[in-house]
């Protein structure tokens, strides 16, 4: 009685602190934030990270680290300024040693400009804009970045005959944008035509975007963009897109996209960052088992990028004196070489801390994802 006494006065005490300053401020080991979008449009990418999050950590717990750590984790709900207020937050009352997020380059961005004010490291594991990384070197990934993702699509494209490429763009977002102009760069600079059209996000008719291609006659059709948009559009073009192929990023890459598509009979091929079925791969395919197993789902990019974010941010910590340094973890981030992992060899000891990895290109065939090919950049 006395023993469910002295817990029931603790847990009030408890209680009563996280009114205030969050039970948590003792805690003396390494706080990991985490922003993801676990609600909103982009909510299956949060979902996989944070899956991928999980598996990793677990694994870590078992082989045994030296290092006491622990993640918190924070909904962006698919939007930037969330992001920027639930950054701050794990920083200013959270006591976030180094924030680990976002998914959607946009999202990223805000996180990352709150962490270069504060001082704070942060590590993306998805966002692939170029520019992300440039000027802020409080920001690294483990992704590889936009420019590369688009001049392996334009010769993707090339190599099957496309010369002539309609490409659907989203203003209003950084990955859709800058994907789009190194797409052009690289397609234009090896012969290919371009010709733009513009949608806007969570728009549910696409009917403008989707003639505007049709009027254009193009061999190919590029939509740079996410699976929220890129599904229904490919659904209601149908007829209209006559069964042209269709194009695209990472962002298609999403359980969700096979759904939002229909019956849609179009050729469809997207790069990313995984494949579960890719052959001679015993570490994705045990990865990849494993995750059904835990989850009861198909792994997705998203679920390989979350596990292998958390490694990188290890390994770096490991070879700290004292990882809660901001300025040391950080630097040490920064010399990360060769962390071998489900996505590829990881190094960032380079300009813009940003991993070269090979790219995996998807089919999607009868309603299923399906590995075509790895190309090494
Ligand atoms: N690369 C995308 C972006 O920067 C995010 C993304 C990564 C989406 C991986 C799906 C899979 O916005």
């Amino acid at each position: 009685m006395a023993r469910l006494g002295r817990v029931l006065l603790l847990l009030t005490t408890c209680l009563g602190l996280l009114g205030t300053a969050g039970c948590g401020d003792d805690y003396d080991g390494l706080v990991i934030g985490v922003v993801l979008p676990m609600t909103g449009p982009q909510a299956t990418y949060g979902e996989e990270s944070w899956n991928g999050l999980q598996l990793a950590e677990a694994d870590l717990r078992q082989a045994g680290t030296n290092i006491k750590f622990k993640l918190v984790l924070k909904d962006e709900k698919s939007t930037p300024q969330e992001a920027q207020t639930q950054a701050k937050t794990l920083m200013e009352l959270e006591g976030a040693h180094v924030l680990l997020g976002s998914v959607a380059s946009s999202n990223t961005k805000t996180i990352a400009g709150a962490a270069k004010e504060n001082g704070t490291p942060c590590i993306t594991p998805a966002s692939t804009n170029d520019n992300l990384t440039t000027g802020n070197p409080w920001l690294s990934r483990i992704c590889y970045k936009d420019s590369v993702q688009g001049g392996v699509l334009a010769t993707f494209a090339l190599s099957n005959g496309w010369k002539r490429a309609a490409v659907c763009v989203d203003n209003e977002s950084d990955y859709s944008r800058g994907f789009a102009d190194n797409f052009k760069g690289a397609f234009e600079a090896a012969g290919g035509t371009t010709h733009f059209e513009y949608f806007k996000a969570g728009n549910a008719d696409y009917s403008n975007v989707i003639q505007g291609v049709a009027d254009a006659n193009p061999d190919v059709i590029f939509i740079s963009g996410y699976y929220e948009d890129g599904g229904p559009m490919i659904k209601q073009a149908k007829a209209r897109w006559e069964g042209k192929p269709v194009i695209g990023g990472d962002g298609l890459d999403s359980a969700e996209f096979l759904t939002l598509i229909g019956d849609a009979q179009n050729p469809i091929y997207f790069s990313t960052h995984f494949a579960p079925d890719a052959p001679d791969e015993p570490a994705v395919k045990a990865f990849a088992e494993r995750y059904r197993e835990r989850f009861g789902k198909e792994p997705g990019a998203m679920a390989a990028l979350g596990y292998d974010v958390l490694f990188v941010l290890m390994d770096a910590a490991k070879r700290c004196a004292n990882p809660k340094s901001a300025a040391e973890l950080n630097t040490a981030i920064g010399a990360t070489k060769n962390v071998k992992g489900i996505t590829g060899l990881i190094s960032l000891d380079n300009p813009d801390r940003t991993p070269n990895k090979p790219l995996v290109i998807v089919k999607v065939e009868g309603g299923a994802k399906k590995f075509h090919s790895t190309i090494k950049p």
